[in-house]
């Protein structure tokens, strides 16, 4: 039989000649950095994250700026990534290194593995690709690539299964060439072995993979067991004035928490109730384009409903809306007038940003009628 070099020689040597060495976190390296990054780049692709982690950088340089800035602009950076537990545990990470480390990124596995939203994986990547520590990793890329080569069964979501995973990363990750032969794995898993279609020939440790060799890739890893998720409806109350929509900060708890929101009422009924008891007219909403955001566990759909208080001169002051119309999934106390062309710098929420958007679109094809 022919032999070939090591798992590892190979990934190494493909990170030698195609791996990427120059995105922005790969300059400069320090634990923070790639830490910042590590943290942006779960679930979301390279090409995404570059602008976002530029701005991120250029406003938070270290961990005393993140610590010491205030939320609202820590999540204002993070609008449009998603997923804004990252944020709200990256924002909180950093008071944790300031009151504890004094400002200094631990460098010990086992203190950064007990900062919020860093695991085992992402531990091992910030410690290995900034300082060269050796530890393994297994991110999903990394779990999709050694599930194929060693033809892994099972849903990694399942300890059993999982554990086998951690065994085989730790068997394969060489001493040498730590930081090449983790970036590559994650890069070999992002660009190449993808999800439902790998690119087998141009994959270093193909001629091995039993996935492969099996002509079984997508088999591997396996499924997880689909549930089936309820479905909920939200409406939405978008007042408009002046080119100002009315938005109110949600609770930290629940969806969304902290991000900033159009009030939200379970029912037709409710908002149209709760704005006649402001002694507006439910009769002049108009439905905005309707849609459905999906969660992990439910799927909500969204029907924003606008109030265009210039089209309709019924008296409006904006000083008179109430606490008691924000529903109850609102913070107290907490709203603003959000001018669409000089944003405040708050994060948004996901459907707030697609709300919006459609709003934006809808202002800007009146205008243009006119
Ligand atoms: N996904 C998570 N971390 C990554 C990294 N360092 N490079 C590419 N994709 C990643």
């Amino acid at each position: 039989m022919k032999s070939t070099a090591s798992f590892a020689t190979r990934i190494v040597n493909w990170y030698d000649n195609h791996g990427r060495k120059t995105l922005p976190w790969q300059q400069d390296k320090t634990p923070y950095r790639v830490w910042v990054s590590e943290i942006m780049l779960q679930q979301t692709q390279v090409a995404t994250v570059i602008p976002y982690y530029q701005r991120f950088m250029a406003r938070f340089p270290d961990v005393l700026a993140l610590a010491n800035a205030p939320d609202d602009e820590v999540l204002h950076h993070w609008t449009g990534l998603g997923y804004y537990a990252r944020a709200r545990n990256l924002h909180k990470a950093a008071k944790m290194i300031r009151d504890l480390y004094q400002g200094q990124f631990p460098t010990d596995f086992e203190q950064v593995l007990a900062l919020p939203g860093i695991g085992r994986s992402t531990a091992g990547a910030v410690l290995s690709l900034s300082l060269g520590q050796h530890h393994p990793i297994l991110d999903g890329n990394v779990k999709r690539v050694l599930a194929r080569h060693g033809a892994i069964a099972g849903w990694p979501g399942q300890k059993p299964v999982e554990e086998q995973l951690w065994q085989l990363t730790e068997q394969l990750t060489p001493e040498q060439d730590i930081q090449k032969y983790n970036q590559a794995m994650m890069d070999i898993g992002a660009s190449i072995c993808t999800r439902s279609k790998p690119n087998c020939a141009a994959c270093p440790v193909a001629v091995d993979c039993k996935a492969q060799l099996m002509g079984r890739q997508t088999d591997f890893p396996g499924k997880k067991p689909k549930k089936t998720i309820p479905e909920k409806a939200a409406w939405m109350l978008v007042l408009l004035k002046d080119n100002q929509v009315f938005l109110a900060k949600r609770q930290p708890a629940g969806i969304w928490g902290g991000l900033w929101c159009f009030p939200e009422f379970s029912t037709q009924a409710a908002l149209n109730a709760a704005l006649e008891a402001q002694g507006y007219h439910a009769a002049q909403l108009e439905p905005l384009i309707g849609f459905r955001h999906t969660f992990s566990h439910f799927h909500l759909d969204i029907q924003p409903m606008l109030l265009n208080l210039d089209s309709h001169a019924n008296g409006y002051n904006k000083q008179t809306l109430g606490k008691q119309s924000v529903g109850a999934v609102m913070e107290q106390n907490q709203s603003l007038w959000y001018n669409i062309n000089q944003p405040s710098k708050v994060g948004l929420a996901a459907a707030t940003e697609r709300v919006l958007a459609n709003l934006e679109s809808l202002i800007t094809a009146t205008v243009s009628k006119q």
